[in-house]
Parts: C-alpha cells; sequence; structure tokens
C-alpha cells in the first residue's frame, strides 16, 4: 500500500473473476469499488490474473508458485468464482482458492449471516433481529489438509484415505479470532447484546476433535465477557433452522464451515447475497462470495452479484475504510429494504448489471 500524491490511501487489489458467473458478478462488485472509491476518497489498483478454466483449458497453466509468492505483495485479492464442467472437478478450485488459502495462510473463512429484509427469509416468523450471526471457519486444516490418496486405485481393493487435520496452533488460533470478534461485535451492538462463541465439531463421534474442546476451553479463560456454547454440528444444522437468533459468533472446522454456511446462507436470502473473507490478520487476504461459477446462470444477466458486493465490503472493513465498508452495507440494507428485489438467491429477479447499478445509486446518494 502506497500514499498516493494527494496523501490519499491506495490499495494494490488482485482480482480474478473466474468460472461462469464469476466475471459477471465481478464487474458489477468492481462497480460499487469505483464509486465507493470516488465517495469515499481512496485510491486503488486492479491487477487482473488469468488462471480461471477456461485458461486452463487453453495453456494447460494452474497458478504457478512464483505467481502465489507475488499475490502475498498485494494488499488484497478479490475472487469471483471457480469451477467449470469441462475441467475434472476440483483441479482450478484447488490451484486457485485452496492456493490462495493455504499459500497465504488465510486461516480464517469468515462468513456473515445477516438478514436485511423479511421477506428474503424462508423461515416463518423470523426477521433481521433473528438472523445476525457470524461464521468463523478454519481454513487451513480439517479435511482439506490433502493429505491422504488411494490404494490400488481402480480395483476392486481400492482404498481412499483422507486425513482430517486439527493442530493445536490451528485450533487455537481460530478460536481466539472468534472471541476477539465476538467482543468487537459486542462494542459496535451495545450493552443489550451478549457476546456468545458457540464452537461446532462432531467430537463425540470423532474423538480426536477434542483437540478443539481443549483449545477453545483455554482460549475461553482469556474473555471472560464472552459466553461460551457447543453444539454438534448435526444439531447445529437443526438449531440454525429452528433458533437462528441463538447464534452470535460461531467457530468451527474447515468442512463443518463449508457445509454450514451454505444451509445458514438461505436464511439471509440465498447464495446470491452470501460473502466471505479468507483472511491472516495483518496479511493479505482474499475476498470472494460464497456461491460457486453456477454455469447454467453465466452469461445471461441472471446471477446476483450481491454476495460479490459483500465480498468488496468485507475487504474495504479489512483494510481499514470502515465508513466505505458501512457505506456498502448500508446502501445493500436500503436496497433490500426497499422491497424492489424479489429475492437474494443465485437468482434474484434483477438483471446481474441493473442490481449493480441500484446499488452504485445508493452507494453515491442519489
Ligand atoms: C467454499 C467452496 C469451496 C470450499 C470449494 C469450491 C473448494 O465450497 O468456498 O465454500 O469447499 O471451501
Ligand atoms: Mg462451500
Amino acid at each position: 500500500m502506497a500514499g498516493g500524491e494527494s496523501g490519499m490511501k491506495s490499495y494494490d487489489i488482485g482480482v480474478l473473476g473466474g468460472d461462469g458467473i464469476g466475471p459477471e458478478v465481478m464487474r458489477e462488485g468492481l462497480k460499487v469499488l469505483e464509486a465507493t472509491a470516488e465517495v469515499e476518497g481512496f485510491k486503488y489498483e486492479l491487477v487482473e490474473y488469468p488462471y480461471d478454466s477456461e485458461h486452463y483449458l487453453k495453456t494447460g497453466e494452474l497458478v504457478p508458485d512464483s505467481v502465489i509468492d507475488e499475490w502475498r505483495t498485494l494488499d488484497a485479492f478479490l475472487l469471483g468464482a471457480i469451477g467449470h464442467p469441462d475441467v475434472e472437478p476440483g483441479l482450478v478450485e484447488r490451484a486457485v482458492i485452496l492456493g490462495l488459502r493455504f499459500g497465504l495462510d488465510l486461516y480464517i473463512n469468515l462468513r456473515p449471516i445477516k438478514l436485511y429484509a423479511e421477506h428474503l427469509c424462508p423461515l416463518k416468523g423470523k426477521g433481521p433481529e433473528d438472523v445476525d450471526f457470524i461464521v468463523v471457519r478454519e481454513n487451513t486444516e480439517g479435511m482439506y489438509s490433502q493429505i491422504g490418496g488411494h490404494l490400488k486405485k481402480n480395483t476392486p481393493d481400492e482404498v481412499a484415505l483422507v486425513n482430517g487435520v486439527y493442530t493445536w496452533k490451528g485450533c487455537e488460533r481460530a478460536s481466539r479470532y472468534a472471541f476477539e470478534l465476538a467482543r468487537k461485535r459486542a462494542g459496535e451492538k451495545g450493552p443489550e447484546h451478549e457476546p456468545k462463541v458457540t464452537l461446532v465439531d462432531k467430537a463425540n463421534a470423532i474423538r480426536p476433535q477434542d483437540i478443539w474442546t481443549r483449545a477453545f476451553a483455554s482460549v475461553a479463560k482469556d474473555y471472560p465477557n464472552v459466553a461460551t456454547d457447543h453444539a454438534y454440528v448435526d444439531a447445529c444444522c437443526m438449531w440454525m433452522i429452528k433458533n437462528p437468533e441463538w447464534f452470535d459468533v460461531i467457530v468451527t472446522t474447515n468442512l463443518f464451515g463449508d457445509i454450514i454456511t451454505d444451509l445458514a446462507s438461505m436464511l439471509q436470502g440465498g447464495m446470491g447475497i452470501a460473502a466471505s473473507g479468507n483472511i491472516h490478520p495483518g496479511k493479505t487476504s482474499m475476498f470472494e462470495p460464497i456461491h460457486g461459477s453456477a454455469p447454467k446462470h453465466a452469461g445471461k444477466n441472471i446471477a446476483c452479484p450481491l454476495g460479490m458486493v459483500g465480498a468488496i465490503q468485507m475487504m474495504l472493513d479489512y483494510l481499514g475504510e470502515t465508513s466505505a465498508a458501512s457505506r456498502i452495507d448500508a446502501a445493500v440494507g436500503n436496497l433490500l429494504t426497499s422491497g424492489t428485489v424479489p429475492s437474494a438467491d443465485a437468482r434474484s429477479g434483477i438483471g446481474t448489471s441493473e442490481m449493480g447499478d441500484m446499488v452504485v445509486a445508493r452507494v453515491r446518494g442519489d
């Protein structure tokens, strides 16, 4: 990050629109970023990268290690979506998404679940005051460790092994992040709000996951004013539907975080609005919508760009542009409570670029 000639802050931001609807939602997100920067007074340079699935199909090239090194020198990274029907499942996803997460040690995957308007929520009788929690997903270990493989592949004796890796360091730092976040949210929400962190695991059936239980308990001692709770992941899914208002901050493993945040995203309106930050505090972090590339919706101007807009909001908050982040939050809130947006699902019922324009108008205060 460098100060511009005017002393204005300037950020170097890596951009990879990716596959399917990725480039379309990215375009709208960048429109919102541009408008916000103008109004709020900061600058940025975009550095575009080509490593999507089309690039792989054309050249056979995945992200080179030297490029991952380059990514570490940026201020932040924006990713649209990766996933292409003509490429072996997970190949480019692992190179780009896991390349960023593991390569930059982005050990937190932060996924806010916030309902802006009651009509977007599929639950009966639940409104914005009931759905406002945040999931801290451990992002570099667990079942995503890539440690494992096959024996006697494609024979009747085939064996497939995958190791769930949980380190004390990984459980400790994710738990600490969750408690710090609970404290921060309490500061923002005022004295009525009771901060709470819920650990979600499956330590009854998967006994070694009690490393989470112990690491969580040891961190909790440092936060006497934050309540603690625990739910096994199956029960967590049930409570999320029955009583979403019970959750404040959830901390969980990589795989469980992946699964419960797809479920949770429906509470806030759908995959069209769910955003995430892949974060290593103090270092280059990556921001992306939770949804995938949705090839069937690509190129039709129907995909909802609000998840990408939310990712940009999270990026600005992370970079310390908190007023800019609040401006986007208010713009999206205003739009969604205006009643003009029928849904926040993958297809919102409003054109991708029209939705981008609607957010931009509100960011500018038109
Ligand atoms: C997500 C996605 C990824 C994940 C895939 C695309 C590898 O589902 O970000 O939630 O499993 O983490
Ligand atoms: Mg997922």
